[in-house]
């Protein structure tokens, strides 16, 4: 059983993951406004992927016969529209989920809440792979040296990406 704080929490924490979907859904937009269909690819995967986050959470509140609240999503705020700069974006809103996560790992500590201990212990090590993923990019973006023909090829590969996220819940 949860504590009304942790539920409270875990509600919040759906509607991050959701500005994040949505986040990278209007980026998505904008790169692909911009030409640039393979990051605008990469990114709506991206967006899979928070959707998938979110409704992780809305099924363990279920299973755990806690209230899901799905409240206000704020609209997306991003001015970027070359590619370095949104990636540098990415990786700082990834950074900022990664401490969202752990004040909730720290919360079901300090509660000896020992099932959503194992559950944030999922998000950490997928946000490793978040912060790893953005930052690669960035570095193959220094590599090419922010060169023209350089995002071209780096367009190209990063729309080579797959959603992987499964998103066949269904108590939410
Ligand atoms: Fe839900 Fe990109 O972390």
């Amino acid at each position: 059983m949860l504590s009304q704080k942790m539920i409270d929490r875990i509600n919040l924490q759906i509607n991050r993951e959701m500005y994040s979907a949505y986040l990278y859904l209007a980026m998505a937009a904008k790169m692909n406004e911009l030409g640039y269909t393979g990051v605008g690819k990469w990114l709506t995967a991206q967006y899979h992927e928070e959707m998938f986050h979110a409704m992780k959470f809305a099924e363990y509140l279920h299973d755990q016969n806690a209230v899901v609240s799905y409240t206000k999503i704020d609209s997306p705020e991003f001015k970027e529209n070359e590619i370095k700069p949104l990636f540098q974006h990415v990786l700082s809103h990834e950074k900022s989920l990664t401490a969202s996560i752990r004040e909730i790992m720290d919360m079901a500590i300090a509660e000896k809440d020992y099932a959503t201990q194992i559950l944030a212990q999922w998000y950490i090590d997928e946000q490793v792979e978040e912060e790893k993923n953005a930052t690669e990019i960035i570095q193959k973006i220094d590599l090419l040296g922010n060169s023209p023909q350089g995002l071209y090829l780096l367009d190209a590969e990063l729309g080579k990406r797959e959603s992987s996220a499964p998103l066949d819940f269904n108590k939410i």
